[in-house]
């Protein structure tokens, strides 16, 4: 069977699975077992594959046809400008988030040294992004889940970041005062989980997804740590809710952001008497 073949026989196979995206999903797992840019299967596209070729990606294939997130199947994604490990000790990190990060950079852009704290950080997306492009940060990220902090342990470590890893609920066990305290808490209501999409509900870590009153209680814990600027993300639907939430106990400068498609994700506020211009 030649590349082509392949190709078009895991294009199909997505397809009667309900996935989204099956012809770029094929390609990309198709590139990942051979080794081949996206463009050399077309360049290559006659050419055989052998049976252990074939098998492995037949493997890579029928794991996203159980509809397994591509970024699990693959094992890594690209997240700013770095690639994380990603498997299922942790959610897969969103393009939205990346909206995140930039709102935080730029508030403590022009801190000298800032102390900024992740809270739920998962793959360590947020905050080894923000160790990342911004050196002189000092950062801190915490979760609650052992699994999830032992994978952002191994993205640190593989992109040689610091970041000091902290399991616990919320800020437990940091002491203030933090320039930036930042978080993508879960906020999915348990009656939405089942209409999301297979890829979401039956492999991401339900104690990643479901909303179980995290964002509250983050607003009011961050009130004894912070010196400067909470960011949240937030459901589109409820970024009113949280930032009069925010008003109501008395952050100031209180903003939504919206991501690239308009959707009000992001909310951001400040409390203190922080350096912090933003
Ligand atoms: C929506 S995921 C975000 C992961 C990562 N920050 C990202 O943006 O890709 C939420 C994370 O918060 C963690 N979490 C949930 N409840 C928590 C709590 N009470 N304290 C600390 N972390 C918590 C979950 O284990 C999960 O890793």
């Amino acid at each position: 069977m030649t590349l082509a073949e392949v190709l078009k026989g895991a294009t199909a196979y997505l397809t009667s699975r309900g996935v989204e995206s099956p012809r770029l999903d094929a390609e990309l797992l198709l590139s990942r077992t051979l080794g081949l840019s996206r463009i050399e299967l077309y360049t290559q596209h006659d050419r055989p594959l052998t049976d252990a070729e074939r098998a492995a990606a037949r493997e890579l294939v029928q794991r996203r046809g159980r509809r397994e997130p591509l970024a699990y199947v693959l094992g890594d994604w690209d997240f700013r400008r770095l690639t994380l490990k990603t498997d299922a000790r942790a959610l897969v990190p969103r393009p939205e988030t990346e909206i995140v990060v930039e709102r935080c950079l730029a508030l403590i852009d022009g801190v000298s040294s800032p102390r900024v704290v992740d809270v739920g950080t998962g793959s360590g997306a947020i905050a080894l992004a923000i160790a990342h492009e911004c050196p002189a940060a000092r950062v801190h990220a915490t979760d609650i889940s052992p699994l999830a902090l032992e994978l952002a342990r191994e993205n640190a470590d593989a992109h040689g970041l610091a970041v000091e890893l902290v399991e616990g609920d919320l800020l437990a066990g940091l002491e203030g005062p933090f320039d930036l305290v930042v978080s993508n808490p879960p906020y999915v209501e348990a009656s939405e989980l089942s209409a999301l999409a297979p890829e979401v509900r039956d492999w991401e870590p339900r104690g990643a997804l479901v909303d179980d009153g995290q964002t509250e209680r983050l607003a009011h814990a961050a009130q004894q740590a912070l010196e400067g600027w909470l960011v949240l993300e937030v459901h589109e639907a409820r970024a009113k809710i949280v930032s009069q939430a925010l008003e109501g106990a008395g952050y100031t400068s209180v903003a939504v952001v919206n991501d690239l498609t308009g959707r009000e994700r992001v909310v951001e506020a400040r409390w203190g008497t922080t350096h912090a211009t933003g």
